[in-house]
This record gives C-alpha cells, structure tokens and sequence, in this order.
C-alpha cells in the first residue's frame, strides 16, 4: 500500500458522506404507511442531486437504486409498493458511486413501534458492528473482526449469517478481501494501513441459514426469523481506522 491512501480515503469518505446523508433523509420520512419503493425514489434522488450515481441500480441486473430488506429478509430486499407496518424492521442499504469511487452504508430502522425482540436484536447487530470497528487498526487479522461480531452475537443468542460477507470497496463496488462475520482470532490476512473494506453483519434472531428467492436477489432466513444488519465502510490507519460513512446528524 501506497501513501496514495490519503486520496482514496477523500475520495471514498466524499461518496460515503452522502450514502448517510440518503439515509438520514430515509430517517425522516421511514413511518408506517410509506412503500418500500418510495424508499428507492428518495435514495435515487439525494444521491444523484449530489452528483453521485447509485451503485446497485443495474448493479448485475439488480432493479433498484437501494436493497430493502424487511423483518425475515436478510439482505438484497427489492424495493416495491410494498407498504411497510408498524412494528417492521427494514434495512436499506445504499451505495453512492462518486468521481470514480464508492462508499457503502446500511443502517436498520425501526417503523413505528416495535416488539422488544426486534428491539433487542437491531440493537445487538449495531452494538456488533462497532464492536468490530473499534478493534480494527494495522495488523490485526480479519478472523479477529469475525471473532468479535461472533463471539458477542452468540452470547446475546442470535446467529451470524454467513452466506453474505463485508468486502472491500474502492473504485470497484465489490472487490478483495471478503470480511467474514464469524471465524477464529489470529486466523486470515493480515490489514495494513490504507486498505478500505465494509464490515456489514447480518444477524438472525433464530438460526443462521438463508435462501434466496425466485427473484434472484431477496435472501432470507431459512426459519423465517428476524434478521437485521448494518454497514459502514471504514479506512484502516495505524492506530485505527476511520469511518466514511459516519451520519452527520445521528449516531447510526
Ligand atoms: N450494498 C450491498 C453491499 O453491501 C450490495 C448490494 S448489490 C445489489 O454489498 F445489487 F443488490 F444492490
Ligand atoms: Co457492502
Ligand atoms: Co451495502
């Protein structure tokens, strides 16, 4: 790695700050009774009035400028006129494509009320996420990442999916190293200063196996158990790392 790190990191936390920007506007308006699809029609704009592009849309054929993803749907839900109820959970995940570069956030909102379950589990998945990025700095392992989420989802009793990973990210949406959210300490590569990866746990209130629907995309969990996630992307330093998609106005 290269000290042209420095650019890259600009560079990525410019497209992040406005994947959490989309998603702040999301917080605002996320209530019982909108669609999912008027989820996607916002994210589109906020990221194209920001001189951006979405990723995902046409992202492999994917329809949609975000993934929705609702209660037992892990990840990758196709925003519809699905209209979300009170008591849901929906993960939207969005990925803003920059002068070049990307940068990748999801965060799980809860619509209306919800039951202390839900509760509980968005609350664990969060907790995990930034368990594992207070940990990450140079030399560490990426099973040391996995570990951490693992080992702190287990004993709350909830289940880490492990079909679907965080990965690294950069002028590519999708690239090396895949970050598993589950494994061993001290096993796996080693990260260095300037590598730029997501870490994006899905956790599922009951068992960890998932399916994928007939539309190609929508995958959940086999049990039909709640399943939340969310994801920052995050640039590793010597002594830490640095988030790019940190909301301006909330903590999540
Ligand atoms: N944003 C997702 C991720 O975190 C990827 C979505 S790909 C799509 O990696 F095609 F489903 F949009
Ligand atoms: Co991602
Ligand atoms: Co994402």
């Amino acid at each position: 790695m290269n000290v042209d790190y420095k650019e890259a990191f600009e560079k990525t936390k410019e497209a992040g700050s406005i994947a959490a920007g989309a998603l702040d506007e999301v917080n605002k308006i996320i209530k019982p009774g909108i669609s999912t699809g008027q989820i996607d029609m916002l994210c589109y704009e906020y990221i194209n009035d920001h001189g951006a592009y979405s990723a995902p849309l046409f992202y492999r054929g994917f329809p949609k400028s975000c993934c929705t993803s609702t209660n037992h749907v892990v990840c990758h839900g196709i925003p519809s006129e699905k209209i979300l109820k009170e008591g849901d959970i929906v993960n939207v995940d969005v990925t803003a494509l920059k002068n070049g570069w990307h940068g990748d956030t999801s965060r799980t909102f809860k619509v209306g009320n919800v039951s202390i379950k839900a509760e509980k589990l968005v609350q664990a998945t969060y907790e995990s996420m930034m368990k594992a990025i207070g940990i990450i700095k140079d030399g560490i392992h990426l099973g040391d990442i996995g570990s951490t989420i693992q080992s702190y989802v287990e004993k709350e009793g909830f289940s880490v999916v492990q079909d679907f990973c965080g990965h690294g990210i950069g002028k590519t949406f999708h690239k090396e190293p895949n970050v598993l959210h589950y494994g061993e300490k001290g096993t796996g590569e080693i990260i260095k200063t300037g590598m730029i990866f997501t870490i994006e746990p899905m956790i599922n209130y009951g068992n960890y196996e998932t399916k994928t629907l007939n539309d190609g995309w929508t995958a959940v969990t086999k049990d039909k158990s709640l399943s939340a996630q969310f994801e920052h992307t995050i640039g590793v330093t010597k002594d830490g790392c640095e988030i790019f998609t940190k909301s301006e106005k909330i903590i999540k």
